[in-house]
């Protein structure tokens, strides 16, 4: 059985707010804490609650550590389609954090091994994030972690697979623009944080969200690794939930 445990929204809305209500309770507790958020679509809605709640609370971020997720590789901070690009247009702009506090991949590295190795370093400082929010790819992908990645896996480069090109070119001009490598933090990091929360909507996350509760521990749905983690909550819309029992 599975320790994780779910919760299920009527709408993307109501997911949201819950979710950000939840990151904006950690920080309360604890300044200082070391966290990772994730970009793509489900995020938005709770970023923007997240930011108009900690203006109206007047929380202070400027402790805050955060550790960018993925990146993709190629692409420079001021690229509009790039990861930290988002993370700016929707988090740190818009909160007090301390620029020395961030931690993000550089898109344009030459020198990946090198990359990865500071990323890695600077996470081990931490001792484990306290708090990461995760997305889900239809393919079951966490972060940028694909099928096929091993539990132990660190942070690294991967090759993305076509299902997750294919998902994501929706926010590229043409297919073909979208990176075909990136940075991402690894399975083995992401199991190191002491409180996991994964979230979804949307019917097309629904085979992947019932996969990983149901489903084998298997490295071809890297989120089912979260089963072998003892703090996770997994938060869904009716519509990602809809194929739970
Ligand atoms: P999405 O991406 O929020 O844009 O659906 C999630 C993911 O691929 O991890």
């Amino acid at each position: 059985m599975s320790k994780i445990k779910v919760k299920i929204f009527n709408d993307y809305k109501l997911m949201s707010k819950t979710v950000a209500n939840e990151i904006i309770k950690r920080i309360s507790k604890k300044p200082e804490i070391s966290i990772s958020l994730p970009t793509g679509s489900t995020p938005i809605e709770t970023y923007k609650i997240l930011v108009k709640e900690s203006k109206k609370l007047k929380l202070s971020f400027s402790k805050v550590k955060f550790f960018q997720l993925d990146e993709y590789l190629g692409l420079s901070k001021e690229n509009s389609m790039s990861y930290y690009y988002f993370l700016n247009y929707y988090l740190f702009k818009h909160l007090n954090f301390d620029e020395k506090n961030i931690c993000v991949f550089n898109g344009l590295t030459r020198n990946l091994e090198v990359e990865c190795l500071f990323y890695e370093e600077e996470l081990k400082k931490t001792n484990g994030l306290d708090l990461i929010l995760l997305g889900i790819g239809n393919n079951g992908h966490i972060a940028f972690n694909e099928p096929g990645t091993p539990i132990k896996a660190g942070t690294r480069v991967i090759n993305l697979s076509l299902q997750t090109i294919n998902a994501n070119s929706r926010f590229f001009k043409n297919i073909h623009d979208v990176p075909k490598y990136a940075l991402t933090m690894g399975i083995a990091e992401i199991l190191e944080a002491k409180e996991i929360f994964l979230f979804a909507n949307g019917e097309n996350k629904a085979q992947a969200v019932s996969n990983a509760l149901y489903g084998a521990v298997t490295k071809n749905l890297p989120a089912s690794y979260l089963k072998n983690h003892p703090h996770v909550t997994f938060f869904l819309d009716k519509k990602a939930a809809s194929y739970l029992n």
